[in-house]
């Protein structure tokens, strides 16, 4: 059984991080992952093409530590996805996810990622093809339409498409994709986000993991999300407020955020489990900003933490810097007093 059949059968919910291009890459999931021991992580989209022709040790290979993690493809053709897929095998990934969801020109010149929503049929086939050589749950992540399409209209078709076609799960992004004119970015913030139709579509399909994507911007939103859905999938918020993801296993336990009244103890080990990632990754060639720069968005709130960005965006980015701008960048944080705020929330 799947561990999204398991997630459905048992009406455990499943919080993700969202596949970002540039920022979850392998070093920012292994940050992650010390945050929360239950959330599934995506890597960044990786194109077939890329992993058959390309440097595929770079591309695919990730940390032990980092499971479960999804890897993201973009393709539109069967047979390279297909491809990609036993290459990657060898790595050991929880999940394949295919891209139907990304507005940007280069994507569109390769006739995937979101203008894929126009051929419904032909992801349908992709889905099914990719079930036949993988041997772990085959998902995908769309918007809820395209231009001009009605997504009251089109979404219910898709989403009984990838479902006939065996799609294990679905990750809906909760608004439509305007591919003429607007930027990537304005494709994330511009068209407007209808929840209540992705909520519907679970309410239709109660038997099929759907989950959520899109504006989710804390754990109270992302709580009452999981009241309908299967699962909440969190882009920006959990990258740039990182320590977010610090509330995430007390929030899928029922317990509340709250549990983060042990920050203290958890953020001195963070501290030490980051520098000696960050020894192993110059120890191989790497550089300290590849790992610090997922960092700067961990302390927000904090007293402190300005200075904590400041430390590591100018700092860290010095030719030959080393691990103790880690320890000088957390020593400028106010941790105690975190904590003792921390414990007042919870007393009161
Ligand atoms: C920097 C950045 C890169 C992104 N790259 C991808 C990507 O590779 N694949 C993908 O499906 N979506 C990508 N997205 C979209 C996110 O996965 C997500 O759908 C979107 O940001 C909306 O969720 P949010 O409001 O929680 O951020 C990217 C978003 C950002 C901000």
């Amino acid at each position: 059984m799947s561990f999204y059949e398991t997630a459905l059968k048992s009406g455990n919910s499943i919080f993700a991080v969202a596949p970002m291009i540039d920022w979850t890459d392998r070093h920012c999931r292994f940050l992650h992952r010390q945050l929360s021991r239950e959330a599934l992580l995506y890597t960044e989209m990786v194109v077939a093409d890329a992993i058959i022709h390309g440097p595929r040790e770079r591309l695919l290979s990730f940390s032990p530590q980092e499971h479960p993690v999804a890897l993201q493809l973009g393709g539109s053709d069967a047979g390279k996805l297909c491809e990609a897929i036993r290459i990657a095998s060898d790595y050991g990934y929880d999940e394949i996810n295919l891209n139907v969801g990304c507005p940007s020109d280069r994507v569109q010149s390769g006739t995937f990622g979101a203008c894929l929503m126009r051929d419904p049929g032909h992801v349908a086939d992709l889905v099914a093809a990719m079930k036949q050589v993988s041997s772990v749950p085959v998902t995908v992540k769309c918007r809820i339409g395209i231009d001009d399409q009605e997504p009251a209209d089109v979404l219910p078709d898709f989403l009984a498409r990838m479902i006939g076609a065996g799609a294990d799960a679905i990750w809906i992004h909760a608004r439509k994709a305007w591919l003429q004119g607007l930027s990537p970015k304005e494709n994330r913030e511009i068209p407007p986000l209808d929840y209540d139709l992705v909520h519907r579509m679970k309410r239709e399909n109660p038997n099929v993991f759907l989950g959520v994507n899109g504006g989710i911007s804390d754990l109270e939103q992302a709580k009452a999300h999981l009241s309908v859905m299967d699962g909440v999938m969190l882009g920006r918020a959990a990258y740039q407020n990182t320590g977010l993801l610090a509330g995430v296993d007390a929030m899928l336990k029922g317990s509340s955020p709250a549990g983060v009244a042990t920050v203290d103890a958890d953020w001195l080990a963070l501290r030490d489990t980051m520098i000696a990632y960050a020894e192993h990754v110059i120890a191989s060639g790497g550089r300290l900003h590849h790992v610090t720069r997922h960092m700067v968005g961990l302390f927000q709130g904090y007293a402190g933490a300005r200075r904590f960005r400041q430390i590591l965006s100018s700092e860290a980015t010095k030719p030959g810097a080393g691990t103790e701008i880690i320890s000088a960048a957390f020593a400028a944080v106010d941790l105690a007093g975190e904590t003792e705020r921390a414990a007042e929330r919870i007393a009161g």
